[in-house]
């Protein structure tokens, strides 16, 4: 009789971890370097705190940290990973990306390795293509990883006050393996993208059409340096684009909006996440925000955030728990799981 592998009808999250680097930077810290205040990022974004790494470590070393605490959460040692996905918009350096720093660091040499780049909704990317590889027999556990380092990338100048104030450094990380119950796990995921929006939050260079100039002629102030967004307008994209994913996750699985236990989203703004939640009819109880200490770590905020909420035992056996994002690209999605 001919043996065939049986494959797993669903993938989840056997683990999580989260690594923070130990220097905190208070809005008083910034309000010394830039014409802020405590009380304006409080009121706009709901941060109180962040945090810098020293010099010289990077974001594959938070990866690398935060990727330890996962396996061991899941059960599991480094040579059960069988695939390593990463994504970061602070990698290293240039080129190649930080996964083959991470599989380095980790002792994974051999194994496929790649990175992902979706900015603020790489985790629900990357948990989509987990999810197809474990469904698939592609692999068995992968190990995710969001991590990011901004501290470095950010201009402490007056000009981008709305966006340094907002971003800090960590990295969170999960294993993606066979969900030990059919009824259990990823159920579904949407994601998506917007193109047209590129160029209302991004980084111009040094890049592949700036680089030769921005080689010979940049200085700390040309703005094509640092990061750029138009506040206003990323602000009310995600409010809608995240309550519209949420509710086309809720209809691919005939739940409704009181079927969410816990919606862990991705940590832009404190008051997005609030207006979301608020059209959704979910209450502060059913909603997770770490963003007060953290600020936004891009890739790695629903890794973190996941880590945490787990760790505080808010998460409950057969909890529906909604994933959500939205940033740069423009990319958003949504994802469902059954815990
Ligand atoms: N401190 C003090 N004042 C400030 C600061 C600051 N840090 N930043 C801006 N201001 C001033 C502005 O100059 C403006 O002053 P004016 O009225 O005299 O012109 C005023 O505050 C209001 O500025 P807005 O930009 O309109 O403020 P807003 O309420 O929109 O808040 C913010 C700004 C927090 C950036 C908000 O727009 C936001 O969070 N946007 C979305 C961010 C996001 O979701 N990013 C996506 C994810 S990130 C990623 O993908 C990498």
């Amino acid at each position: 009789m001919e043996n065939v592998m049986e494959l797993p009808k669903r993938s989840h999250i056997l683990g999580a971890g989260f690594e923070v680097p130990r220097t905190v930077v208070r809005n008083d810290d910034l309000s010394s370097v830039l014409s802020t205040s405590d009380e304006w990022i409080i009121q706009r974004s709901g941060i109180r705190e962040r945090h810098y790494v020293d010099d010289g470590n990077g974001s594959s070393a938070l990866a690398e940290r935060a990727a330890r605490q996962a396996i061991a959460a899941a059960g599991l040692t480094p040579a059960d990973i069988d695939l390593l996905i990463c994504a970061t918009l602070s990698s290293d350096i240039d080129f190649p990306g930080n996964s083959s720093f991470i599989q380095q660091r980790l002792g994974l040499g051999g194994i496929l390795a790649f990175d992902v780049r979706n900015q603020c909704s790489s985790f629900l990317y990357m948990l989509s293509v987990a999810d197809q590889y474990v469904r698939t027999g592609g692999a068995r556990h992968v190990l995710v990883i969001g991590s990011e380092v901004h501290s470095t990338g950010i201009e402490y100048a007056d000009r981008s006050r709305h966006v340094t104030v907002l971003f800090g450094d960590g990295a969170g990380a999960v294993v993606v393996g066979p969900s030990p119950d059919d009824n259990r796990g990823l159920l579904t995921i949407n994601l998506h993208s917007e193109g047209a929006h590129a160029q209302k939050l991004c980084l111009l260079g040094p890049a592949s059409l700036s680089k030769p100039r921005l080689a010979l002629d940049w200085t700390p102030d040309d703005i094509s340096g640092w990061p750029q967004m138009d506040g206003r307008f990323v602000f009310r994209h995600a409010v809608t684009r995240m309550g519209e994913c949420i509710e086309e996750a809720l209809a691919a699985i005939g739940a409704g909006k009181d079927d969410i236990r816990m919606l862990l989203p991705h940590q832009a703004n404190l008051r997005i996440n609030q207006l979301v939640a608020m059209g959704l009819g979910i209450s502060d109880d059913r909603m997770a925000n770490n963003i007060e200490r953290y600020g936004n770590t891009t890739a790695a905020t629903i890794p973190i955030l996941l880590a945490e909420t787990l760790a505080a035992g808010r998460i409950h056996d057969n909890d529906l728990v909604c994933l959500s994002a939205f940033g740069s690209g423009f990319t958003w999605g949504a994802a469902l799981l059954r815990w």
